[in-house]
């Protein structure tokens, strides 16, 4: 029998709620989920609206100022963080220290943590909040493609500032010093909509560490870098990486999708789950997996890529979907099922999967990072039960 006298201590009653199921960390006016009924909206958006009309750049504004900017507040932003997508030449020392095969989320995660080491001001009594807020759009994804290029073995690309947001991303991506790069319209627009799917999604583990490491008045940097360290886990961001590397194993092993059903069902001796499916707070459907399902559909056929994997993946789907293991419990396919199809097909590697993701989730984290702030919250200091030993008398080493 459970003693709950156990939850008390001096202060009162603790509540014990193990990976924070059911409690509510903060007040927030940023992003509304609704998990029954499969409903996500930014600032009052709905997220369909979003991620078909409007553009990475004006949601990341929208989550940070909480309003859709108009046109001269765009040109400011979007200009701003033009201005500053170049990265201090001292940062590429660090860079230049990590081995080659380092996963380019730890280099990311490191490089944005260093950055407060160029800019103090950000821990100095925390001044100029919104330049440090353009820096961080502006260089991360300049950070990512250092770490995809170094991968390569290539030189790495400089942002070419005429560029919009994306297109310079893809440019520092994949631009080669032989060959006039042209950026393809269809790809440009299919990484806008997966951008700003990715933009925010409340209390993840992710943003909750964002959130608790800034509580205690850290910069917004390490606040970041932590942030990026918590997506990195495969039961969160590093998902989208894992789902593309398991229907790559069904499809070398047969396409047998059946099987892996039935090692997911047995998951608890197996250790085996699906990738892919699965979320904390959606229960009926993710309404992001729906957008990206199809813009996996019209990506690949405007592309026109042929990918056996999205066939294995459409089997699978239907497989979980009729089977009452996956039924009675609610499992169904989340962002990170499809996304890693696209991604596959616009060309990005699978590493850099999960760095889509970060430089997609920014805006949220900084926005909540803000929130928390501008909200003047607390330390986050969570209680916990203590089930060790009684108090016990000390015996010197020797005697031992
Ligand atoms: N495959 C097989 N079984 C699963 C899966 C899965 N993907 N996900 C959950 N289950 C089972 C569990 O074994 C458990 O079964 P039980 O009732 O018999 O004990 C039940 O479903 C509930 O699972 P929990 O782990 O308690 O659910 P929780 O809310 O804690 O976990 C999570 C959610 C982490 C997303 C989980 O579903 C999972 O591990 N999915 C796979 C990883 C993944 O895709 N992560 C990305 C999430 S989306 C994102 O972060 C952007």
């Amino acid at each position: 029998a459970f003693d709950i006298s156990a939850l008390r201590d001096q202060t009162g009653y603790v509540t014990l709620d193990r990976g924070y199921k059911n409690t509510g960390a903060t007040q927030s006016a940023i992003t509304f989920l609704d998990g029954e009924e499969g409903i996500l909206r930014y600032r009052g958006y709905s997220i369909e609206d979003l991620a078909s009309k409007a553009s990475f750049l004006e949601v990341a504004y929208l989550l940070i100022y909480g309003e859709l900017p108009t046109a001269n507040q765009y040109e400011t932003f979007s200009n701003g963080i033009r201005r500053h997508t170049l990265v201090n030449e001292d940062m590429r020392k660090i860079f230049d220290g990590f081995p080659v095969s380092a996963h380019p989320m730890c280099v990311l995660a490191s490089l944005v943590s260093a950055m407060s080491a160029f800019y103090p001001d950000s821990y100095e009594g925390n001044k100029n909040p919104d330049l440090h807020i353009v820096r961080l759009l502006a260089k991360l994804p300049t950070l990512a493609t250092w770490s995809y290029k170094r991968a390569l073995g290539h030189p790495i690309n400089y942002p070419k500032n005429q560029l919009d947001y994306i297109p310079n991303f893809l440019h520092m991506m994949f631009a080669l010093p032989v060959e006039d790069y042209k950026v393809d319209p269809v790809v440009a627009e299919a990484l806008n909509v997966l951008l700003i799917l990715h933009a925010d999604h409340e209390q993840n583990c992710s943003t909750s560490t964002v959130r608790l490491v800034g509580s205690s008045q850290a910069n917004l940097y390490s606040s970041i870098s932590a942030g990026i360290s918590a997506l990195w886990g495969p039961l969160h961001g590093g998902a989208n990486q894992e789902v593309i590397e398991m229907l790559e194993d069904i499809k070398a092993d047969g396409g047998d999708v059946g099987k892996y059903i039935d090692m997911a069902k047995n998951a608890k001796t197996t250790g085996f789950r699906l990738f892919g499916f699965g979320h904390r707070v959606y229960k009926n459907f993710d309404p992001r997996a729906k957008i990206i399902k199809k813009a996996a559909d019209d990506v690949l056929a405007k592309l026109g890529v042929n990918d056996p994997v999205l066939e294995i993946a459409k089997g699978l789907e239907e497989a979980a979907l009729n089977d009452p293991y996956f039924v009675q419990r609610k499992l169904y396919p989340n962002v990170d099922f499809y996304s890693g199809i696209i991604y596959r097909a616009l060309g990005i590697p699978t590493n850099m999967f999960t760095v889509m993701f970060a430089i997609g989730r920014l805006p949220g984290w900084i926005a909540q990072w803000k929130e928390m702030r501008e909200q003047k919250e607390p330390i986050g200091r969570p209680r916990q039960i203590y089930t060790g030993a009684t108090l016990r008398e000390f015996v010197p080493l020797e005697q031992r």
